[in-house]
């Protein structure tokens, strides 16, 4: 039906122009229309036009590190040897990235994540410097090192604290984190003491949250915790990066299209936003607002390996210190941090 869709950016409101169809079925989208040129570290990049409120056009997402306490085996982090990154070097480059995104009028909302962000040694330092921004702020954690950093999260203007639970069956959720689940008890004393607020994320696979009806049972156990929720679909790794998470992957995804067609039977559409390679949609869900996204890392990856290299969709700033806008820091905008 959508052959000939040449939509690779759109966002939709209205239910009766709802897009069913995954993005595997839409061509690549490698053009330089629609976008505009702006220099960040003296270098060319092309950024879709936007508007301010664009959350996800004009986002950095920041990545202060790559250990976790968890081990998801569906996450390329729980894999990855234990290196100790310059933690000082991160905060002056996030200082120097924020400053050109926001120079050049692409700075709208950020994201701590990792990693467990909330391993991240200098996250006072970080909040800092973040507040000096007055950003749209969002961190991913596993919860569990909240409590003891409440006072730290409190001092800045940190507008959600995405919490992931990927059930609310403690010994499902055990199984595929490896890691003791927060208990209803403990995320209360987390929603009445952080001053900012709750979102619980669930990534949906096979032995976890796997169907429309548990989808509600979990909405429903979290709904006096969560201020919103967000589902999303389990992405794949290629086997020659590791083995064990392509295999799990592969073995644990569910059918995400038959779910979202009964949100769509029984949701109301805040908006369907498909930017080339993801489709991120809000729906009013029981009274919740919901977000679902899905993504296809091939169109991704085939994209970025023949379009024009300025063509940048995000903005990443790598444990490491190294900037770019690409989640593959070898390819597109890549800039390094060098001492004044
Ligand atoms: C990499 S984690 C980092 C932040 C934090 N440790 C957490 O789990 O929220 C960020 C999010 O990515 C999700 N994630 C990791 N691997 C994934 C995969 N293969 N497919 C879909 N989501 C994934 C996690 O569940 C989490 O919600
Ligand atoms: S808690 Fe987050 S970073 Fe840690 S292993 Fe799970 S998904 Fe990865």
């Amino acid at each position: 039906m959508f052959n000939n869709l040449q939509i690779m950016y759109a966002i939709i409101n209205d239910k009766s122009k709802y897009l069913f169809e995954p993005p595997e079925y839409y061509p690549l989208n490698i053009s330089t229309e629609g976008r505009q040129l702006k220099q960040l570290f003296g270098k060319d990049v092309l950024v879709r036009y936007g508007n301010v409120g664009d959350e996800w056009l004009w986002h950095l997402h920041m990545k202060v590190n790559d250990v976790c306490n968890a081990k998801c085996p569906f996450c390329i982090e729980s894999e990855n040897p234990i290196i100790k990154y310059d933690e000082d070097k991160y905060l002056k480059m996030a200082e120097k990235v924020l400053n050109e995104q926001y120079n050049a009028g692409i700075l709208f909302s950020t994201s701590i994540t990792g990693g467990e962000p909330l391993l991240f040694g200098k996250l006072d330092e970080l909040l800092t410097i973040t507040d000096k921004f007055n950003l749209f702020l969002t961190i991913n954690t596993n919860g569990h090192y909240i409590k003891k950093n409440i006072n730290v999260l409190n001092r800045h203007k940190i507008d959600f604290l995405n919490i992931s639970m990927h059930s609310h069956i403690p010994s499902e959720n055990n199984a595929v984190m490896g890691i003791k689940p927060l208990s209803i008890d403990e995320l209360s004393w987390i929603k009445s003491n952080f001053n900012g607020l709750i979102r619980i994320q669930c990534v949906m696979m096979k032995g976890g949250v796997d169907t429309y009806d548990k989808m509600l049972e979990f909405m429903n156990y979290y709904k006096d915790i969560a201020y919103d929720f967000s589902f999303r679909n389990l992405i794949g790794v290629n086997e020659s990066i590791s083995e064990s998470i392509n295999k799990f992957t592969n073995e644990h995804r569910i059918d995400f299209r038959s779910i979202l067609d009964e949100v769509y039977q029984n949701g109301e559409l805040v908006v369907q936003e498909i930017q080339d390679y993801y489709i991120y949609e809000t729906w009013n869900l029981n009274g919740f607002s919901t977000t679902f996204s899905y993504s296809n890392m091939d169109i991704l990856l085939k994209s970025e390996s023949i379009e024009d290299v300025h063509i940048s969709r995000e903005f990443i700033l790598h444990p490491d210190s190294v900037y770019s806008s690409s989640w593959d820091k070898n390819n597109k905008l890549k800039i390094i941090y060098k001492q004044p």
